[in-house]
This record gives structure tokens, C-alpha cells and sequence, in this order.
């Protein structure tokens, strides 16, 4: 694998985002996010941490460029916590969050490296939750649009990539049904350990309120921005693949409906102006419409289609269980049931992660699906990457030690250029997930995803993990 594997022009980079990096929760005038008031509720966290320290990219931005640099990356995918630019959500806007990311931009170009920014990476502004229930409430629309407009004038002479929301899947599934993630809403009948909320209806409603924001935001950077800025606005989608679980038609049927009610929930919309015909007869009518007005909006908002590609799993047809039912309606919707597991035997190699299976070929197959589903659209793989566990009975010199990390970008690298290469895939980029160890949600500290070590013990020290030397001999290859 060479910097010839992929086309002229491909881009290489790391990504993170706002709160599993910045630390620096009270400084230069943030506002206080729906994740601060997550990870500080007793319970929620693996580990009891939060990250109101994280890795302390806030400070330490221009260590980590340099970082960067020396690996050869052409890029640095990060997110923008919309609490620094308008504390409350909307309205007054904080000049020194401002200051911070013109910092952030700036020091990127310096060392040639090409910012890619996300909007959203999961932290609302507190204020816009307690107003108004945040994206269950369609003032969101507006109010994202603001947010995304005072981006847009204050960088957009510089940043040329913008994903407006990252996994709005599972902003929609762990947030509003499992209760996993922030707001942590759920059905009534878990409410002893989440908000009660309504788990049949607010998922769809959280996602039909992504999407239309998407295309508010879209509709507003063309007619306003695009002539003088020339960027670019995408969506990070989160997504699996999957294979049948057997060659019988309704496994195969299953494993296609899983897909749509996966991907094609958000990306159909923006490609065909609707959702699946199979999530509308399904779902009925908690699914939201479009009215002919929005669906004209939405339709080809998308200039490029992010993808978070991490993991395989295998499908079958699942209609009558109600424990999923209870524990999960949207999975339930579905009438599916992934596992990575058949016959007692794992789909691939295990990564720390219990949902993190290994499987490079999945790669290839999602990327062949995206180019026939939605006629080859732009990609790029905005996140891809793998965890070890973070005990801290492993001494630094075997953490350092991450060949299993290596092989995974090598195999799924392979399969991605494989499917540009030989299957005319048009993928322009590939963000590894993740630059440093760093917060992983719910599960805190104890997964580390990244290229550098972070020393948590250690004044948060970074050492280069052996797939950094990995990742410099590919970009300095040709
Ligand atoms: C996302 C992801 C990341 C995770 C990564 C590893 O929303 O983009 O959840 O933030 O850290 O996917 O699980």
C-alpha cells in the first residue's frame, strides 16, 4: 500500500471531536453542553470520569499539529463546540471562542495542513435543551442555522469541508431510545435509569430535524457563501455493514431493510427527497413527512456523503421479540437483529471495543453499496479506526506496540482503494479515528483509539504508537 494506491489528490487525515478532546469546559467564556450534564449524572459513565479535562487540545492544539505534520497528514478533521461561539445557543456570540478556532485554523494552514470541520459533534448547548427539548423541537432548524451561519463568516474564507452533523443515527438511537448518550432519553418503562421519554416517536423526530437543519444550513451557504468561500457541505453518517445470517430470502431481505433503516434513513432523504418506502410502511406514522416544500430542500443538499465506517456485523430476520421491543423500539422497527456472530463463530478479530469487530471487507462492500444506492456520489471515510483496552497493568512500551491497529488500517485501507481502484468508487479522503487516545462517551477513558498514547497518569504526555511510523512511511511513499 503506496500514496499511488489512491487517486491524485486523495486526502489523508486524523479526526477528533470537540468534547473527547478540548478539556477547558469552563474557560474563555463556554457555555455548558447537553454532554457536561451527561457525563457528570452518576451512573452514566463507565469509569465515573468526565471530560472536563479530556486531552487538553485546547491548550495543546500546536503540540498536536505537530504531530500531525510529522506523520505526513494533509488534513485534520475536528469539531466546533457550538457552546464556544454562542454560549446560550443562539444570540450573543463569544468573541474568544471565536479567537480560539481562528487560533486552531490558522496553525493548521501554517503546516499545510487542511482543516475539515464538523458543526456538530454531539455537544448542544445546554440552554437549548432546557428551553425547548434541543432536537426534539423544530426551533433547532433555525437555531443550528444561526450557528452554522456565524461559522461560516467567521472561517469559511479558510474551510473548505464542512460536515454539519456527525452520526445522527446515533444521536437519534442512543440518545432518544437506548438512553445511552446525552440527552439520555428512553421509553417510559426504563425511566429508573434514563429520561423518560418516548422512544417510538423521538428518535424519528430528532432525525427529521437533522436532516431539515442539514438542508437549512445547505440552502443558506449557496445562496450566501458558496460564491465567495467555494466550500463544500456534507454529513457524517455512521455505518455498518452487513451480511445475511443464511442465503434464505428473508435473512437477504432483512439484511437489505437493516441497511435502509441505517444509511438510507438519512442519506435516501437527500438523494430521492424521501425515506425508504420500507421505513415508511414500517414505521407508519411516527415516521415524519416531508412536506413537498422540504423534500425539494433536502433533495441533493449533500455535496459530498461522509462515512464512519467501522465494523461488520451478520442480519437476520427478527419481527416477534419483544425484548428488543422493550430495550430498543427503532431496532425493534426494523424487524432485524445483527450479530457478529454466526454459529458460534465471530464474523473477525475482536478490537477493546465489545461492538468493534474487525472486518476489511465490509469496507469495500459498503462503498460499492453507496456508489450503486446513490448513483457515485462523493465520499469520504470521515472515521475509521480501532481501540485497545486501557489497563493499566500494560507497561507504555507494549501499549506503544499497536500492530493489531496497524493491520487494520493496512486491510481496510487495501479494501478502500480496491474499491476505487478497481470498482470506480469515487472516495476522496479517509480520516483515521483517532489522532490521540482520548473520551470515548460512555465509556470514558478505558478505550483508547488513537495513534499517540495519551498518559493520563503522566501530565497527558503523547507517544507515538508503532502505527504512527506506519501512517509517515505510507503519506511519504508515492
Ligand atoms: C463519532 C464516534 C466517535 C467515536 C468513535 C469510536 O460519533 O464520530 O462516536 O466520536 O469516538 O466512533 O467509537
Amino acid at each position: 500500500l503506496t500514496r499511488g494506491s489512491f487517486p491524485k489528490g486523495f486526502v489523508f487525515g486524523t479526526a477528533s471531536a470537540a468534547y473527547q478532546y478540548e478539556g477547558a469546559v469552563k474557560v474563555d467564556g463556554r457555555g455548558q453542553t447537553i454532554w457536561d450534564t451527561f457525563a457528570h449524572t452518576f451512573g452514566k459513565i463507565t469509569d465515573f470520569s468526565n471530560a472536563d479535562v479530556a486531552v487538553d487540545q485546547y491548550h495543546r492544539f500546536e503540540e498536536d499539529i505537530q504531530l500531525m505534520a510529522d506523520m505526513g497528514m494533509d488534513a485534520y478533521r475536528f469539531s466546533i463546540a457550538w457552546a464556544r461561539i454562542l454560549p446560550n445557543g443562539v444570540g450573543q456570540v463569544n468573541q474568544a471562542g471565536i479567537d480560539h478556532y481562528n487560533k486552531l485554523i490558522n496553525a493548521l494552514l501554517a503546516k499545510g495542513i487542511q482543516p475539515y470541520v464538523t458543526l456538530y459533534h454531539w455537544d448542544l448547548p445546554q440552554a437549548l435543551e432546557d428551553k425547548y427539548n434541543g432536537w426534539l423541537d423544530r426551533q433547532i432548524v433555525d437555531d443550528f442555522a444561526e450557528y452554522a451561519e456565524t461559522c461560516f463568516a467567521a472561517f469559511g474564507d479558510r474551510v473548505k469541508h464542512w460536515i454539519t452533523v456527525n452520526e445522527p443515527h446515533t444521536v437519534a438511537i442512543q440518545g432518544y431510545d437506548a438512553g445511552l448518550q446525552a440527552p439520555g432519553r428512553c421509553s417510559v418503562l426504563l425511566h429508573l435509569y434514563c429520561k423518560s421519554g418516548n422512544s417510538g416517536t423521538e428518535p424519528y423526530i430528532v432525525a427529521h430535524n437533522f436532516i431539515l437543519a442539514h438542508a437549512a444550513v445547505s440552502h443558506a451557504y449557496r445562496t450566501k457563501y458558496k460564491a465567495a468561500q467555494n466550500g463544500e457541505l456534507g454529513m457524517a453518517f455512521d455505518v455498518m455493514w452487513y451480511e445475511p445470517m443464511s442465503s434464505a430470502a428473508i435473512d437477504v431481505e432483512a439484511t437489505k431493510r437493516a441497511q435502509e433503516f441505517q444509511l438510507g434513513w438519512f442519506a435516501d432523504p437527500f438523494f430521492f427527497g424521501d425515506y425508504p418506502a420500507t421505513m415508511r410502511k414500517r414505521v407508519g406514522e411516527r415516521l415524519p413527512r416531508f412536506t413537498a416544500e422540504e423534500a425539494a430542500l433536502v433533495k441533493g443538499a449533500l455535496d459530498f456523503v461522509g462515512i464512519n465506517h467501522y465494523t461488520t456485523y451478520y442480519t437476520r430476520h427478527n419481527d416477534t421479540d419483544i425484548i428488543v421491543r422493550l430495550l430498543n423500539d427503532t431496532l425493534a422497527d426494523t424487524g432485524t437483529i445483527s450479530l457478529p456472530f454466526k454459529n458460534g463463530r465471530a464474523i473477525g478479530d475482536r478490537a477493546n471495543s465489545i461492538w468493534l469487530y474487525i472486518v476489511p471487507r465490509g469496507m469495500r462492500s459498503l462503498m460499492n453499496h453507496v456508489k450503486n444506492r446513490y448513483n457515485s456520489p462523493p465520499i469520504y471515510i470521515t472515521e475509521n479506526g480501532m481501540d485497545d483496552s486501557s489497563s493499566p497493568f500494560i507497561a507504555l512500551k507494549d501499549a506503544l506496540k499497536d500492530t493489531k491497529r496497524i493491520k487494520y488500517h493496512n486491510d481496510y485501507l487495501t479494501n478502500l482503494a480496491a474499491s476505487i481502484k478497481e470498482d470506480g468508487c469515487d472516495v476522496r479522503g479517509y480520516f483515521a479515528w483517532s489522532l490521540l487516545d482520548n473520551w470515548e462517551w460512555a465509556a470514558g477513558y478505558t478505550s483508547r483509539f488513537g495513534l499517540y498514547f495519551v498518559d493520563y497518569n503522566d501530565k497527558l504526555k503523547r507517544y507515538p504508537k508503532s502505527s504512527v511510523q506506519w501512517f509517515k512511511s505510507l503519506l511519504s511513499s508515492s
